[in-house]
């Protein structure tokens, strides 16, 4: 592994793990393909922009030839692909991108991969392939997978596929799934960032529901480390959950995000609920331990952390807030009905 194609590499995770890509391993060389989506930004990746081993690409992975092209210009041995669509609440609105960049576009980088006889595939998923987990049990890597929203369905294809390519071709794959990570550079579309910067900014924070739902909130740092080891000491064929281990509710996440910024409990605003709302994911985080790897900071350490990232760079989301967003915050929570909880 020396030349990696990070796919989606533009966004929160991808951009983070070219971080750590670089400043881990200093003989790699890593082309970053991304279709620049709302999600794509470059800002995420200003501070690697000068260093020789980085090269950027704007390309879809559905586009067979332009990924062809990629990997034969640049000797790419290795491909991470963190491409995807991503927001739980856009794949409700509209699931069509997601089938074609999250189940086709997967496909096309498979086929790229066993055409050119790559080193390594690695897909990066998601612990909501597992869907709703009741209390008392946590997700292990064998379990079925049964995932219940047009973005969950669309990343849960895209690992079966992956797996065939290794049951079939033994195209040498590997998959991590992935608990909700929480850092720099996330899009404020997604809870953490939005309440923080909402808190910022004085408004009040969407809480859906009953705010009970359950999550493992993980710092993206240990995450990039996790897909690290799992890419350099995990084995062919292998899944490998990654996660604190742990998870808190919605309102906990909320209550620690709200004591870092220092702002009141009266921002909260509880409204109406996410349709087919998984209540609760929960990851054992047993098998990538086993390899040596470890979280170093636990679900509150992260939001903390994350927090005060937003707090110190508002450089970097005032100007996403200020554009495209706008229009989406308005579509998605402008006639929300705010809802009282018991
Ligand atoms: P993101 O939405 O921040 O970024 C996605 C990136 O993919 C963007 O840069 C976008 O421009 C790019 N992209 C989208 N469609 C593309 C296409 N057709 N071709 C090329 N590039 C395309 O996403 P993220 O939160 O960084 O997630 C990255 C990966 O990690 C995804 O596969 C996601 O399913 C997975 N994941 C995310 C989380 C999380 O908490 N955010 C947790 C577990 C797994
Ligand atoms: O679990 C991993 C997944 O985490 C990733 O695969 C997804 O790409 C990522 O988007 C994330 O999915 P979630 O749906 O869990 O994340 P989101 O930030 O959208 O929501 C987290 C929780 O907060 C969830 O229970 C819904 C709730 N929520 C979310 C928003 C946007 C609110 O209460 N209010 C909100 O406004």
């Amino acid at each position: 592994m020396k030349n990696f194609l990070i796919t989606g590499g533009a966004g929160f995770i991808g951009a983070n793990f070219v971080h750590h890509l670089l400043s881990h391993h200093p003989d790699y060389h890593v082309v970053v393909f991304d279709k620049m989506t709302y999600a794509g930004n470059l800002n995420n990746l200003a501070d690697v922009s000068d260093d020789p081993r980085y090269t950027f690409l704007r390309g879809d992975i559905c586009d067979a030839p332009a990924v062809e092209q990629a990997i034969r210009q640049h000797h790419i041995d290795t491909i991470v692909n963190f491409a995807a669509e991503t927001h739980v609440d856009r794949s409700i609105e509209d699931p069509n991108a997601f089938i074609h960049t999250d189940v086709i576009g997967t496909h096309v980088l498979l086929e790229a991969a066993r055409k050119f006889g790559l080193e390594r595939y690695h897909q990066i998923s998601t612990d909501e392939v597992y869907g709703h987990i009741p209390h008392g049990t946590s997700s292990v890597e064998t379990d079925s997978v049964a995932p219940r929203s047009p973005y969950s369905a669309s990343k849960a294809s895209g690992d079966l596929l992956v797996l065939s390519y290794w049951v079939t071709y033994k195209l040498p794959v590997t998959i991590t799934r992935g608990a909700n990570n929480i850092g720099p550079y996330q899009y404020p579309e997604k809870v953490v960032p939005l309440f923080v910067t909402n808190a910022l900014e004085g408004k009040p924070l969407p809480v859906y529901g009953d705010g009970r739902q359950m999550r493992d909130y993980q710092w993206v740092g240990d995450h990039c480390q996790g897909i690290d080891v799992a890419l350099h000491q995990g084995q062919l064929g292998e899944v490998y959950n990654v996660g604190t281990g742990q998870e808190v509710e919605n309102l906990r996440m909320v209550e620690i995000l709200l004591d870092e910024v220092g702002a009141p409990p009266s921002l909260i605003q509880h409204v109406e609920d996410r349709p087919g709302h998984d209540r609760r994911y929960s990851l054992n985080v047993d098998k990538l331990k086993a390899l040596g790897w470890q979280p170093e900071h636990d679900c509150e350490a992260a939001i903390r952390r994350t927090v005060r990232w937003y707090i110190e760079n508002e450089w970097w989301w005032r100007p996403i807030k200020n554009g495209e967003f706008r229009d989406y915050y308005q579509r998605m929570y402008g006639n929300r009905k705010v809802i009282a909880v018991p």
